[in-house]
């Protein structure tokens, strides 16, 4: 696949070869993959707010590898505060994420690792979701990823976002696992993936999440 596409982005017939489980699901279709019926969403949540942020670039690298159309979350919202929604209700933001987190087919999460653990940020989205009426995240396919300046690509982050997604039952793929350790080097003044191990084990998340979204 090119990885120099804007999402969203749709694969061609080329790109099939990299996701095994959609390539089942169209052999032997007549119509070719120009006409694709099923074009599955996946929603990309970024733990970082910051515009350069490395993990948002490998999200953007997995959505480059995503066969349908994929929609960029924007976690910029207030912090959970019980007075706020007792006045307020639930802020604007907090409630287009949850409304994004439903109509996708499918998530995929990449934490910074902050301290050992995932962002304030993401777990504030994550406690502002949890709120008012309805689960999004039940049986939903979710992929988590993580790109750190550290040795470890944020191993310990990923599991500490395993057991706060926990709770919300999501259909959460346990692997391959895509921890981009000293990602500033990772990336090249394009924005794009350059490792090609890394490039592999993405595909490889990008493709089993694929299969689950349109199974
Ligand atoms: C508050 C804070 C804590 C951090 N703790 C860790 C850490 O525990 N492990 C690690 O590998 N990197 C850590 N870092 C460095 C981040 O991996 C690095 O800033 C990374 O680029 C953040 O992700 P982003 O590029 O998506 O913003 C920390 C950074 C900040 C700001």
């Amino acid at each position: 696949m090119s990885s120099g596409r804007i999402l969203p982005t749709r694969i061609g017939r080329a790109g099939l070869s990299l996701l095994p489980g959609i390539e089942r699901l169209y052999r032997g279709s007549d119509n070719g993959l120009d006409q694709l019926a099923l074009m599955p969403t996946l929603l990309l949540i970024c733990g970082a707010l910051r515009q350069g942020s490395l993990n948002r670039k490998l999200l953007v690298a997995a959505g480059q590898r995503w066969p349908g159309d994929t929609v960029m979350a924007d976690l910029d919202m207030p912090l959970y505060n019980g007075d706020i929604e007792e006045a307020e209700g639930i802020p604007e933001a907090a409630t287009r994420i949850k409304r994004q987190i439903e109509a996708a087919d499918a998530v995929a999460i990449s934490t910074p690792e902050y301290n050992q653990s995932i962002s304030g940020v993401l777990k504030n989205a994550l406690d502002w979701v949890s709120r008012g009426e309805g689960n999004p995240w039940r049986d939903k396919p979710v992929a988590i990823m993580s790109a750190t300046a550290g040795r470890a690509g944020g191993a310990r982050a990923q599991y500490a976002l395993r057991l706060a997604l926990n709770t919300f039952q999501p259909r959460l793929l346990t692997g391959p696992e895509v921890m981009v350790a000293n990602a500033q080097k990772e990336f090249d003044s394009e924005g794009r993936l350059v490792g090609e191990s890394y490039q592999k084990a993405l595909e490889a998340l990008v493709g089993k999440l694929a299969s689950e979204a349109v199974r």
